[in-house]
């Protein structure tokens, strides 16, 4: 892609955060890089705190090189900074808004497109739409020479359970379409979440065997090593549910699970997410876990008697044809053993086996595994003959690594994709209205279940481990066990 110099205007609000300096100016620092950023598209913090241009583009600076270390060129940054600028605004003073206006006027060389980056606090998202809205900033504007147009994007957490998604709905959508929202759920920018579409769609010989008939369960597992570390207010009054439930491991749900889109256009895709959501059985308690790290409760600004899970477990079922009985067990913790995204597909065992498996040797059916991260790639566990045995098998795996097949490309982080999407105006890589509210109905239930019946109790679980033992129990039940089928 070259290099064009159209008039565009990206405004960071809440610009002297950490997301700006560690994801969104490196994202867009390696789209510039690369020529996919127009050469003249002025990219503007707002914040309260004060600086000059001068000292917010030496902040910015620290933060691509120490953040995107392998690309970061100082000739190339000194080309991309000249477009940065600040602005000292306040998010909550309407007043800002009309100056912020102005201040883009004089930025902008022609009627130019905008992208509005709220990467503030959840309580802003309604306030900075409503601002944006009063000072005629939402609205397209139609030029002669053609259409201007103003997105915005908001970031996660979208609501804090159903009332508030709506809410917040509500609130955006009196300044801004839906079709210029673009609601961020990082899971999807990355490339092997992406790649699940291309492997089921762009092949012949998996969709037959994505199904009721040939799949015997689905886990889909996030754990991370980290803790809640300096982010305990926020995670105290969030949880793991509405941390990575609601958002990453139901965005990776509906990838696995969604019937074939019509076409590959943002609305096709994301009416069949909706869709998966919408059939999803309401989840009992029974079938949930939720466990919290041993120590948690003596971190900093934690409560002492804090209910709040950091780890948690769920076995559902899509009540639809092609899924109807098969379990989707989903699971994400912190703290705990191993830093990994995965999926792991696990088909059933063959209708009759024929072969004599020695006294004490388990069967493992076949087990395709999609490796989100960090060893990204998928594999395919299958059984073979031992050479020189009798009857003897083993399990063996076919693997593809994207850095061993894609040598020399290195993959993006998921905000670099994210930010040029939004840009182009696709919005195939973000969450629709209607996916929010849909997710959180599924979610909500359980979420209360929990703190009104107290079912299941939260247990305990030390860290740098795989997780509590009922979570293994959870699926034990139905005579399942959590495969590693990423692990070498
Ligand atoms: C964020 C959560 O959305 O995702 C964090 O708020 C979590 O708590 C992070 O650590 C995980 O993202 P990744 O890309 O490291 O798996």
């Amino acid at each position: 892609m070259s290099s064009i110099c159209e008039s565009s205007s990206i405004v960071i609000f809440g610009a002297s955060g950490d997301l700006t300096w560690r994801k969104l100016i490196p994202a867009l620092y390696n789209n510039f890089k690369k020529g996919r950023l127009s050469t003249c598209a002025n990219i503007v913090g707002f914040a309260r705190r004060e600086y000059s241009d001068d000292a917010f583009r030496t902040r910015l600076r620290e933060g691509a090189a120490k953040f995107s270390p392998e690309t970061f060129d100082v000739a190339v940054w000194e080309k991309f900074a000249v477009n940065i600028h600040y602005f000292q605004g306040d998010l909550d003073t309407a007043e800002d808004f009309p100056k912020l206006e102005t201040f883009l006027r004089g930025l902008e060389n022609a009627p130019a497109n905008r992208l509005y980056y709220l990467a503030t606090a959840p309580e802003y998202y309604a306030p900075i739409a409503r601002h944006l809205g009063a000072a005629g900033m939402s609205r397209d504007e139609d030029v002669s020479s053609g259409l201007r147009q103003r997105r915005i994007i908001i970031e996660k957490p979208f609501g804090h359970d159903l009332a508030s998604a709506q809410e917040l709905n509500r609130a955006v959508h009196t300044t801004f379409d839906e079709k210029q929202i673009y609601r961020i759920d990082h899971y999807l920018g990355k490339e092997t979440a992406q790649n699940i579409l291309f492997f089921r769609f762009a092949n012949t010989i998996f969709e037959p065997v994505w199904n009721r008939r040939y799949v015997s369960n689905i886990q889909i597992s996030v754990s991370e090593t980290v803790d809640v570390g300096n982010r305990a207010g926020y995670y105290d009054t969030a949880g793991v549910v509405r941390d990575m439930f609601q958002n990453h491991l139901f965005q990776l749900l509906s990838l696995v699970a969604m019937e074939p889109p019509a076409s590959f256009s943002a609305d096709a895709i994301r009416n069949e997410k909706v869709k998966v959501f919408d059939s999803i059985r309401p989840i009992a308690l029974a079938d949930t876990v939720r466990a919290q790290y041993d120590g948690y409760r003596a971190t900093p600004n934690i409560a002492p008697d804090s209910q709040t899970p950091t780890y948690a477990a769920l076995k559902l079922f899509v009540d639809n044809w092609r899924w109807k009985g098969v379990p989707f067990y989903l699971r994400s913790g912190k703290a705990l053993q191993r830093k990994a995204s995965e999926i792991i597909i696990e088909f059933q065992r063959p209708p009759h086996m024929m072969f004599h498996l020695p006294e004490g040797n388990d069967f493992t059916p076949n087990i395709l595994s999609l490796c989100i991260q960090p060893d990204e790639g998928i594999h395919l566990r299958f059984e073979a003959k031992v050479p020189d045995s009798d009857q003897e098998m083993r399990s063996v795996d076919m693997d593809f690594h994207y850095r061993d097949s894609f040598v020399g490309k290195s993959i993006p982080e998921a905000y670099e994709r994210l930010l040029l999407e939004a840009l182009k105006g696709d919005a195939s890589l973000f969450t629709r209205s209607d996916g929010i509210e849909s997710s959180w109905r599924v979610i909500d239930p359980i979420l209360q279940g929990w703190i009104e019946q107290n079912t299941p109790a939260l247990v305990t679980y030390q860290r740098g481990t795989s997780g509590p033992t009922e979570a293994d129990a959870l699926l034990a039940r139905a005579g399942h066990q959590w495969r590693l089928g990423c692990v070498e």
